[in-house]
């Protein structure tokens, strides 16, 4: 107990930390259109949606974004509730867990406002039959009583526009996607892509970075620009302390490889996961559960996190039996022979 003054001090301390953190990374979110990078296709489609909507005074069309955590999704869903110059209300598939939960969001929704769902996917049955209505005649039915004297009284709702995000899209019943106007699928960016985020946000924090610099941290971001911003501000530490502020290519390397970060960008998660199949599954094919149990860690953090971008670069593959190392993990790894060997990490 006499120990406490001293962890509360400290305490307070790594909380500013982290609310410091937490103003650099909204500092960096794009606010409009021409200042989100790349995924052209999907903003030119948008960009017509929301121009078409505005003309005709309507709200834009529910829409769904899918794919892999930290590309753009939540961010896209902003910056349509302010072109619209519609209000947002944020809310989270697994938080929605009673009807009366969605019914009461719903129901108190502004005319035109934006209402986002988060990990869409998650929703529970229940709620999202009462979704169904709601996206289609904007309406839903309240209950009235219990049991055999239960009535329902259909309400009337404001015309909204659904904003769903989800990484995974197979795991949305088919009347909930359809009932979708718009479905937009964010994939990995491209490493010049991923520079001109570094540019971006470099520029935004008032950083002197080099342009091989800017690449070095673009090609280690796993095609994405939350962990590009997020390499940035850990490569923008190391400047600080260890260098003279500038960041050039042999310093990001440097303080990207202390952060366990490999030339490919794949993190201390990734190459255990590739080792594991390699080493202790004889190059594979495993089941994505006995790897999860092997490795400890979740099913979904494997399936939603890790496999998207090492499947994209071709480290692993996906078969009916399992998955598998591919020729390039192996090759990364330094590939010891089938079976063989101890792990080439830790
Ligand atoms: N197209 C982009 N251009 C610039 N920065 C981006 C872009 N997409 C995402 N970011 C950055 O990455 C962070 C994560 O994006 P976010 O929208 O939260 O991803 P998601 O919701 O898909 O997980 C944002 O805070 C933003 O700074
Ligand atoms: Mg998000």
């Amino acid at each position: 107990m006499s120990r406490q003054p001293k962890l509360g001090g400290k305490d307070s301390g790594a909380g500013q930390e982290q609310s410091e953190e937490a103003r650099l990374v909204s500092s960096l979110r794009p606010r409009a259109f021409d200042e989100y990078v790349g995924q052209g296709e999907v903003v030119e489609n948008l960009r017509i949606s929301v121009a078409a909507a505005r003309q005709r005074r309507e709200c834009v069309d529910h829409i769904l974004f899918h794919g892999p955590p930290g590309l753009g999704k939540t961010t896209l869903a902003h910056i349509i509730a302010r072109e619209m110059e519609a209000k947002i209300t944020h809310a989270s598939g697994p938080a929605l867990e009673k009807p009366a939960d969605i019914v009461g969001i719903l129901s108190n929704l502004e005319a035109g406002e934006v209402l986002f769902i988060d990990e869409i996917h998650r929703l529970s049955h229940s709620v999202e039959e009462y979704l169904y209505r709601a996206m289609e005649d904007f309406e839903v039915d309240f209950v009235l009583g219990k049991g055999a004297f239960a009535r329902t009284l259909p309400y009337q709702l404001k015309p909204f526009t659904l904003i769903g995000a989800t990484t995974r899209a197979g795991l949305l019943s088919a009347p909930l996607r359809d009932r979708f106007g718009i479905l937009q699928h964010l994939d990995y960016y491209s490493e010049e892509d991923l520079a001109r985020v570094v540019r971006r946000s470099a520029s935004i924090l008032d950083l002197v970075v080099e342009e091989d610099g800017a690449q070095e941290i673009a090609r280690r971001s796993r095609g994405t620009p939350r962990i590009a911003n997020r390499l940035l501000r850990r490569v923008r530490d190391y400047a600080q302390v260890k260098g003279d502020g500038q960041i050039n290519v042999a310093l990001a390397r440097e303080a990207l490889s202390r952060e366990g970060v490999d030339e490919s960008g794949l993190d201390r998660l990734d190459r255990l996961y590739l080792t594991t199949i390699l080493v202790n599954y004889g190059g594979g094919p495993v089941g994505v559960e006995a790897l999860a149990a092997t490795l400890n860690e979740e099913t979904d953090t494997l399936v939603d996190v890790v496999e998207p971008f090492l499947l994209k670069i071709g480290f692993v593959t996906r078969t009916p039996a399992g998955r598998r190392i591919g020729e390039a993990g192996r090759k990364h790894l330094g590939a010891p022979q089938r079976g063989q060997g101890k792990l080439p990490i830790e």
